[in-house]
Parts: C-alpha cells; sequence; structure tokens
C-alpha cells in the first residue's frame, strides 16, 4: 500500500523523473561518438569557422550523438598525412586544400589550373553546380567521401627579394608550391623555381630562407601571419582555392542513413561559413598585412601572366581533356 500523501507523491514522482531525464543524458553524452577532426591553420581562421559549423550543425541534427574534437593547426601532420588518416580510418573528418589532394583523387587537379575561373562566383557556381558535384563523387574510388566544397579564396604570390607585378620578376625566385603538380608546372612555365612542400615546414623555410617566397589567399596570410616572414606580396589572383570536407569511408559506413544526411547537410552549412569568413577577411585583410609592413603590388599585370601560363595549358588539356576545360571556362 502507497503510505505517501498525494503532494508528497507527486514529489517523489518528480524526483524520478529528473533523475531518469539526467540518467538518460549522462547515457547519451556517454555514447557520443567521438570525431576526431582535422585541418591546417587556426581555430580563427577560415577552416576553423568551417570546422565549427559542420560540428555545431552535425551535434545539434543528431542530438548530440557525436562529439567533434578539432585537431587545428597541423596538429595530426600535413594535409597528405590527413588524407592519407581518412584512408587509414584513424581521423574521422578533415578540411583540406586541393594543394595534395590530386596525389590521391587526379580528377580534381583540373581546379588548380591558374587563371581557369574568372572569378569567386564563377568558381562557386561551378562547384556548387553538377560539374563540381559530380567531381565529389570521384573521390570515392579512391577511399575518400567528400561532402562540400568550401573555399579559401584565390591565391596571390609573396616572396622577400622584390614586388613582383609581370612575370619577368618571377625569375629565380624559389617559391614553395603545394605538392600538386598542376602548381608546379605553372610556376615552372612562368619562369620561377617551384619547390613543393608540405605547409608544416613552410614558416621555418621562410625563415631560414631556402625559399624566398610561396602563394596562399589572403586568408592563409592573415591566419598564418606571414608578414612576419614575408616582405611583399603581389596580389596576382592566379589561382581559386578552394576547401573540401571529407569523411572517412570507415566512419561513414558505420552510420545510418539520418547520420549521413547529418553530415552532408553540416558539411554543407560548413563550406557556408568558410566562404563568408573569406568575404569577410578580404575585405579588410589586404589593410590589415599593409599595417604589419608588407609591401602590397596591387597593380599585377594580370594578362601578361595569363599569356605566359598558355604553354602550361596544352598540358592542361592534354590531361584533363580540353572538353573538361571548356565546360568550366564557358560555366557562367
Ligand atoms: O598552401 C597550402 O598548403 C594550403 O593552402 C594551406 C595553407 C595548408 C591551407 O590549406
Amino acid at each position: 500500500m502507497n503510505t505517501l500523501n498525494p503532494a508528497r507523491r507527486t514529489l517523489a514522482l518528480g524526483f524520478a523523473l529528473t533523475a531518469l531525464v539526467a540518467a538518460s543524458g549522462n547515457a547519451a553524452a556517454q555514447q557520443a561518438k567521438e570525431v576526431k577532426m582535422g585541418y591546417a591553420l587556426a581555430v580563427n581562421s577560415h577552416y576553423g569557422a568551417a570546422a565549427q559549423a559542420w560540428a555545431d550543425s552535425v551535434e545539434k541534427a543528431t542530438n548530440n550523438a557525436f562529439k567533434f574534437k578539432q585537431f587545428p593547426s597541423s596538429a595530426l601532420g600535413g594535409e597528405r598525412e590527413l588524407i592519407e588518416g581518412l584512408q587509414l580510418g584513424t581521423v574521422e573528418a578533415v578540411l583540406v586544400s586541393t594543394g595534395a589532394l590530386s596525389n590521391f583523387v587526379p580528377e580534381v587537379g583540373v581546379v588548380d589550373i591558374p587563371f581557369l575561373f574568372r572569378d569567386t562566383q564563377h568558381a562557386r557556381n561551378v562547384l556548387d553546380g553538377q560539374f563540381g558535384q559530380d567531381l565529389l563523387t570521384k573521390f570515392k574510388t579512391r577511399g575518400l567521401i567528400a561532402l562540400a566544397w568550401g573555399e579559401q579564396g584565390f591565391r596571390h604570390l609573396s616572396n622577400n627579394k622584390r614586388a613582383v607585378s609581370k612575370p619577368e620578376d618571377l625569375k629565380g625566385l624559389k617559391i614553395r608550391v603545394t605538392e600538386n603538380p598542376v602548381h608546379i608546372t605553372a610556376f615552372r612555365t612562368l619562369g620561377a623555381s617551384p619547390t613543393p612542400m608540405a605547409w608544416p615546414e613552410v614558416i621555418g623555410a621562410l625563415q631560414q630562407g631556402t625559399i624566398d617566397g610561396q602563394e596562399n589567399p589572403v586568408s592563409v596570410f592573415v591566419s598564418a601571419k606571414l608578414w612576419q616572414v614575408q616582405k611583399h606580396l603581389s596580389l596576382t589572383s592566379h589561382v581559386y582555392a578552394p576547401i573540401a570536407l571529407i569523411v572517412s569511408p570507415a566512419f561513414f559506413g558505420s552510420l545510418n542513413d539520418a547520420q549521413k544526411a547529418a553530415f552532408i547537410q553540416g558539411a554543407k552549412t560548413g563550406a557556408l561559413a568558410s566562404r563568408k569568413f573569406v568575404d569577410d577577411v578580404e575585405k579588410k585583410g589586404v589593410d590589415e598585412i599593409k599595417s604589419h609592413g608588407v609591401q602590397v603590388t596591387t597593380t599585377v599585370d594580370k594578362a601578361a601572366f595569363q599569356a605566359a601560363i598558355v604553354p602550361a595549358y596544352k598540358q592542361y588539356a592534354s590531361k584533363f581533356g580540353q572538353k573538361t576545360l571548356d565546360q568550366i571556362t564557358q560555366a557562367k
């Protein structure tokens, strides 16, 4: 027989319910699957913005069934190691540039061709359109699941020797490029001395003078405080730089359909966050760079650079097909 009076019974029931909710909350927290996520730059960069938006979106959509653990600033190694980590299943999610990617998914190299995209909107349209979405599906056969295209911005050239405004100024400059055959060909064609190198080694190599310069968008220049190691920046806008948001097939395969959908939607949200960050940093980044004493060349002879790169286009056409190049250049 129940000896509690009605008021006490209600109170007791309230305690029991609270305990039950707390217990199930703890269980959910305990069961949350950890998602290791790696990227090259700091948390307060376009990469960090994308990573956080991706994580928040998935955690919210799945009622915290996942807990993201971020490894920014190349903490898990260079981008090559991150991609290999996905294939091996030692990392679940990464955000990487296309620098090392075409060594894994050769078809991606087409977006690394200099002066292929007219402007940011053209690049976004192509990557969000049929072409870019088809390109994402190519990752599957290489042991990777790519979910969305984020953004770094257009790459520009910096160095410690001289102001560069035309291709002849590049002669003899040792420029670090990503480990990317398309970029290596481009800088060789332009008359520079391209030195492929993983990002974690770049700042040290610039400090030691084993390379004269590098090329990266304003977003990277600001995030990595490259003014500490570079004297000149030329706004060459020579190539658009996307970010690929990728997950490990072993991890993705372990998800149910609703969870898969949450990761896809989260990656799209992350991609948009990187673009928004880039839009902002492009507005004020150059002034910030100047304020640190870097000489910024804004009067770059783009037509001369485009003309100088033409011989490389023959190689690009034979590698990727003229039809593919036309498909991109003719896109609105
Ligand atoms: O130059 C690179 O390797 C990339 O742009 C970087 C800085 C690692 C960002 O992905």
